[in-house]
Order: C-alpha cells, then structure tokens, then sequence
C-alpha cells in the first residue's frame, strides 16, 4: 500500500485512479484476515475521535469496529457531547482535539467544516459524511460491485433518485476513477451539481469512464449491471422547501421490479447504502430479492473504513 501517512481523506477528489485500486485491494486482503480472525494490530496505542453531528449505524459502527480491530482506541463525541459549534468555535475544538487524538472522524454538515477541521487539527481527519460527499461509502460500493463482476471497468452503473445528494456524487467520482459508466436517472433538478459533473468529466478524460444524465428513468437502465438508489430526502434537508414535493417528483425513479426488468438483463444488482425507506425509493421486494447486494455493502464499509483508517493513520 502506497504510504499516505498522516493525510486526511476528505474527498474522493485528489485520489488517483492507482490509490484508488490499491485501497481496494487492502480492503479485500483486510476482509481475508478478519474472516481468518487475525488481528495484527497495526494501530496500537492510537486514541480516533468520532464526532458526529448527525445520526448513524453502518458508518459510526465501521470507524468503531475498525479501531478496536487494530487495536487503536475511539471516543464517539455526539453532537450534543462537546462544545463544538455552540460554545467553542470550530478552529478552537480542532485544535484541542488534534492535541490529543491521532485523528478524527467527521460526520455533519458543510464540506468546509471538514476540511477546517483538517487543516486547524493537524491530524488525519476522515469525511465519515457530509451534505456534499460520501467518499468512504463509495469505496464499499465499488469493493461489492468488484466482488460480484470481478472487474470495475467498463460496468454500467446506474444511479436513480435524487442523483444531486452526498451518495450520489461520491458514487460518481468513485465510478469514472475506475472507468465505469454512471448513469444519473433523475429529473433535471435533481442531476449533480455542475462543478461535480465537471470534475467527474475531467476524469473520464483519463480513465475511459462516463456520465450520463438521462431523465427518462426506463432508457437510463437499460443494459445497466447495478441499479443503486438512496433516500429522497438527506439528513439535514428534512425542512428544505423542495422535500415533500420530491416525494412526488421522484415516483417514477422508484426502484421496482418494472425498472430491474428494463434493464432487459438478468445480471442487474440493486444497491443501497441504506438507511432505506422501503416503499419510496425502492419497493419491498427489490429490496429482499435475490439481486439485492445491501448487506454485503453493509459490511463492506467497515473493510474498506479499516482500510483507510490504515493508509492514512500508520
Ligand atoms: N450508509 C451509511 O452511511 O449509513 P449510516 O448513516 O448508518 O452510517
Ligand atoms: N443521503 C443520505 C445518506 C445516508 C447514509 C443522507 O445524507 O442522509
């Protein structure tokens, strides 16, 4: 593995096509090992912060298990824990806790407020999620979808739902680095932002990937080897003035058994980086069926977590 020893990992932007791959293959050497319950303990003696601003099961519970694994030691700080953002400011609670943790794990809000806390703290900081990017997510994605087609490059993957959201960007950055197709099926207003698609395009230049914005949700899938949905509406967008119409905008994107069946192949996987909201934007049984990839993405956040964890912190 490639040393990138004490740089945080806030973005997929700025990671090469190579590190890309080389952090995949760790993860599925790291998988290995856990499953022959080997634990070599490679992050001894190391203290991780986990602050977290928002609600979480898979990625709290990954950065958590991870740790432990390698024999390091985590503190969750909740939001409503420490002083950050109401009694002390950003810069001020960075730079304590870059005093006394090797590195912190973020999840909240703002992009910025990640890489404030990166540049003021002075240790690794992970992006465990923000309003715009969900980088460590995206690694789990494209480590199921290698271990179902064996290869990355060339896979037609198609997003379907509000493409415009943290899950879907990083999806995409994630795709065109290992020069897959991305499919964007979503009405216009919910396509990714235009610096995203500009970025992404510039990969491609390089990687043989691509992106495709389509509307027309039964064309975007055809041919398509993943169909992967998210929930319609993001953690922290509840309020926002567009939420209950998407509900209604976003019907035909739904992932049901009529959309796997445009794909007009039998090899389509769903995917979901979950929490899902079974009904919205994927039916029960699309969910359940035998295509269905979610747990093996579940678990593969906590491979691909440990992975990074391990380029950045040792
Ligand atoms: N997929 C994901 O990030 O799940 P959590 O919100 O449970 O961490
Ligand atoms: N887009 C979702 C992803 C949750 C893992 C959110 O931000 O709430």
């Amino acid at each position: 593995m490639m040393s990138q020893t004490g740089k945080s990992f806030l973005s997929l932007s700025g990671i090469s096509p190579s590190e890309l791959r080389e952090l995949l293959s760790f993860a599925t050497r790291l998988k290995a090992e856990k499953k022959e319950r080997q634990f070599p303990l490679r992050m001894a003696h190391k203290n991780v912060a986990l602050l977290f601003e928002k609600q979480s099961t898979r990625t709290r519970c990954s950065f958590s298990v991870a740790c432990r694994d390698e024999g390091a030691h985590s503190d969750f700080l909740g939001a409503s824990d420490i002083h950050f953002g109401k009694k002390e400011s950003l810069a001020d609670t960075a730079r304590v806790l870059g005093r006394f943790y090797d590195g912190i794990v973020y999840r909240g809000y703002a992009q910025a407020t990640v890489e404030a806390l990166a540049q003021y703290s002075g240790v690794p900081v992970f992006n465990a999620l923000t309003d715009e990017e969900h980088p460590t997510q995206a690694l789990a994605d494209l480590m199921t979808l290698q271990e179902r087609f064996s290869h990355l490059a060339g896979l037609k993957v198609v997003y379907a739902g509000d493409a415009a959201n943290n899950v879907a960007c990083s999806l995409m950055q994630a795709c065109v680095l290992v020069g897959a197709h991305f499919v964007c099926a979503a009405p216009q207003a919910y396509f990714p932002p235009a610096n995203a698609l500009a970025q992404a395009a510039e990969i491609c230049r390089s990687t043989g990937g691509s992106v495709t914005l389509e509307e027309n949700p039964l064309r975007a899938v055809a041919g398509a080897d993943a169909i992967y949905t998210d929930v319609w509406v993001s953690m922290g967008f509840e309020s926002s003035s567009d939420a209950e119409q998407k509900l209604t905008v976003l019907k035909n994107y739904q992932v049901n058994e009529n959309l796997m069946a445009a794909t007009g192949v039998g090899h389509t996987v769903f995917l979901h980086c979950l929490p899902a909201n079974k009904g919205f934007e994927v039916s029960e049984s699309v969910f359940e069926g035998n295509r269905s990839l979610v747990f093996e993405q579940a678990e593969n956040r906590l491979h691909t977590i440990k992975a990074i964890l391990l380029s950045r912190m040792t």
